[in-house]
C-alpha cells in the first residue's frame, strides 16, 4: 500500500478513536448509574447509619452534601482508609480496600459536574448489611475454641476519642497450636463506637526467634469490614499457657452512652497436632537502642526536636529463610511514613512496603496475598525507616512545641514494622523460589 494511503487511514482511525474516547468523556456521569455503585462496593460498610463512620453515604441525599470533601478524600487516597503505597513493593493484598484509579475519575468527573443524580432507575439495589453479631469464621470453621473478652468500657454520649487498654489471660492450660483468630466488638452497639481494636499477644518466646526485646506481638487487629485472619494451611502460631491479651481499642462518642467490651475468638488445631510451620509476631525496630541497655523498650533511641521532620532506621537479619505475610506499620501521632526494604545476602536490595501518609487514627494491617508474600534466603536484613512529622502541617500533632522521645503513650513515640513471619527450611525456601520466580516483585 502506498505510504499517502496508509496514512490517511491512520489518521481516520485516529480521529474515529478520540472521538469515541471524547464520547465515553461527553457521558454524564452520574450518581445513580455510576457512583451509588462505588459507594457500595468500597465505602458504605463502614458509611451507614448505625456503622462507625461519622455520616451514611447510602442515598442521594446523604451523599450530596459531602460530594466536595469525598472528591478531596479520594485523590489525596484518604478514603477508604488504605494509606500504603501501591507502586512500591508488593502490590497485591488479602484485604485491599482501595478505590482504582477508573473508579476515583469517576467521582472526580461526578463533583466536577455538579454531583447529579441521575435517573433512580439506574440505581442498584441497596446493599445489606449483617445485623446480626456472629463469627464470621463460623462458616468455614464452627463456633471458636475459646472466646477472650476485653474489659468493659462506657463511653459517654460525647467526649474526646479514647484508647481502652486492658489485660486478659487466655485460659489454656499447655501449649497449643492457633489456626484463626476473629475480634468483634461484643454487641451490635458497641460497632458504632469501636473504631478499631488491637489484640497483642503477650508470651515468652520459647524458642527466641521473636524480637528478644519485644515478645508481644500483634494477634489481630479489628476494624470495619474485617473478617478473621487464619494462618496458611499447616502453619500456626503457639501459645503457651500463661499467655495474655493486651487490648488496645480506639473508640469515640456517638451521641449516646455506649457500654461495651471486644472480644476475640481463637480456633485452635486439634490437640496433639503440631502445624508443620510457625508464624513468629515480629516487631520489626526502626529505633535503635542505646548501647549497652538491656532494658526492652525504655531503652529505645528517638529524640525528636520541636518543629522538626526527623528519621529514625534499624536492621534486623533473618535467622533462617522466611515468607513475610504482612505489614502493619505502628508509630503514634507524629508518624508520617515507613518504608520496609530487604537487603539480601548478594547485596540486591528489594523494596518490601511503603506507608506514605501514615495517619495514627487507623491501624491499618496490610495483608499479602498468598502469592505476594514475600520469601527471603537466610541472612537477609529487614531495614526499617520511620518519618516523624513534629510540626503544624501534621493535622494529628498535639503539640509541635514539644519535644517528642520514645514511650507508651500516644504523645509519645514509637517505630516498628509488625510482621508475620513464617520460617521456611533451606529446602522449603529453595523450592519456593523456583515455584514461582515472579513473586518477588523486585526494584533495586
Ligand atoms: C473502614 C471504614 C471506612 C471506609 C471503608 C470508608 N470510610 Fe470514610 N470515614 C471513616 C471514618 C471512621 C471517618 C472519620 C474520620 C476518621 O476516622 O478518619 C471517615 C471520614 C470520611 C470523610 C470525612 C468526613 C468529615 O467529617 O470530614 C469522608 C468525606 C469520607 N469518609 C468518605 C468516604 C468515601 C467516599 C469512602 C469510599 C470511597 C469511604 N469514606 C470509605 C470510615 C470509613
Amino acid at each position: 500500500m502506498p505510504t499517502a494511503r496508509l496514512f490517511v487511514l491512520a489518521l481516520v482511525a485516529l480521529f474515529a478513536l478520540s472521538g469515541a474516547l471524547r464520547a465515553a468523556e461527553l457521558q454524564p456521569v452520574t450518581f445513580a448509574k455510576d457512583v451509588a455503585p462505588i459507594m457500595q462496593e468500597r465505602c458504605q460498610e463502614c458509611h451507614h447509619v448505625d456503622a462507625m463512620a461519622p455520616m451514611s453515604l447510602v442515598t442521594y441525599e446523604e451523599v450530596r452534601p459531602w460530594a466536595r470533601a469525598i472528591r478531596q478524600k479520594v485523590i489525596t487516597r484518604q478514603m477508604p482508609p488504605w494509606h500504603i503505597d501501591m507502586t512500591v513493593g508488593v502490590q497485591k493484598f488479602k484485604n485491599d480496600m482501595s478505590l482504582t484509579e477508573a473508579q476515583i475519575n469517576t467521582i472526580v468527573r461526578w463533583v466536577d459536574a455538579g454531583a447529579p443524580q441521575g435517573d433512580m432507575k439506574d440505581m442498584p439495589p441497596p446493599k445489606q448489611f449483617a445485623d446480626g453479631n456472629e463469627w464470621k469464621a463460623t462458616k468455614e470453621l464452627g463456633p471458636p475454641d475459646l472466646v477472650v473478652k476485653a474489659e468493659h468500657y462506657t463511653m459517654p454520649a460525647k467526649g474526646q476519642d479514647v484508647w481502652w487498654r486492658s489485660l486478659s489471660t487466655i485460659p489454656l492450660t499447655e501449649p497449643r497450636w492457633l489456626k484463626a483468630v476473629e475480634i468483634r466488638p461484643g454487641t451490635l452497639k458497641g460497632r458504632k463506637i469501636t473504631h478499631h481494636v488491637v489484640a497483642y499477644l503477650q508470651q515468652d518466646d520459647p524458642d527466641g526467634l521473636s524480637d528478644p526485646e519485644m515478645n508481644r506481638g500483634l494477634l489481630m487487629e479489628w476494624a470495619v469490614n474485617k473478617g478473621y485472619d487464619m494462618h496458611a494451611p499447616d502453619t500456626g502460631k503457639l501459645i503457651m499457657p500463661g499467655a495474655k491479651i493486651s487490648w488496645d481499642a480506639h473508640l469515640h462518642a456517638v451521641g449516646e452512652q455506649i457500654r461495651d467490651n471486644a472480644e476475640i475468638g481463637l480456633w485452635l488445631y486439634p490437640k496433639g497436632q503440631e502445624p508443620k510451620h510457625r508464624t513468629y509476631l515480629t516487631a520489626f525496630q526502626a529505633l535503635r537502642s542505646f548501647s549497652g541497655s538491656k532494658t526492652a523498650g525504655g531503652a529505645r533511641n528517638i529524640d525528636i526536636p520541636p518543629n522538626t521532620i526527623s528519621t529514625a532506621d534499624n536492621y534486623t537479619v533473618l535467622k533462617k529463610a522466611a515468607r513475610i505475610e504482612n505489614f502493619q506499620p505502628h508509630m503514634h501521632l507524629r508518624g508520617k511514613a515507613m518504608a520496609v526494604e530487604a537487603i539480601l545476602p548478594d547485596g540486591n536490595v528489594q523494596q518490601v512496603s511503603y506507608v506514605g501518609n501514615f495517619t495514627f487514627n487507623w491501624m491499618t494491617n496490610y495483608i499479602y496475598d498468598d502469592d505476594a508474600a514475600p520469601i527471603f534466603p537466610k541472612g537477609t536484613i529487614i531495614h526499617v525507616t520511620a518519618w516523624y512529622d513534629n510540626t503544624r502541617a501534621n493535622p494529628n500533632n498535639p503539640d509541635p512545641e514539644q519535644w517528642v522521645g520514645f514511650g507508651d503513650r500516644t504523645v509519645d513515640e514509637m517505630g516498628h514494622a509488625w510482621m508475620n513471619v513464617t520460617y521456611l527450611s533451606d529446602e522449603e525456601y529453595t523450592s519456593a523460589v523456583a515455584k514461582n520466580k515472579t513473586r518477588q516483585t523486585a526494584s533495586k
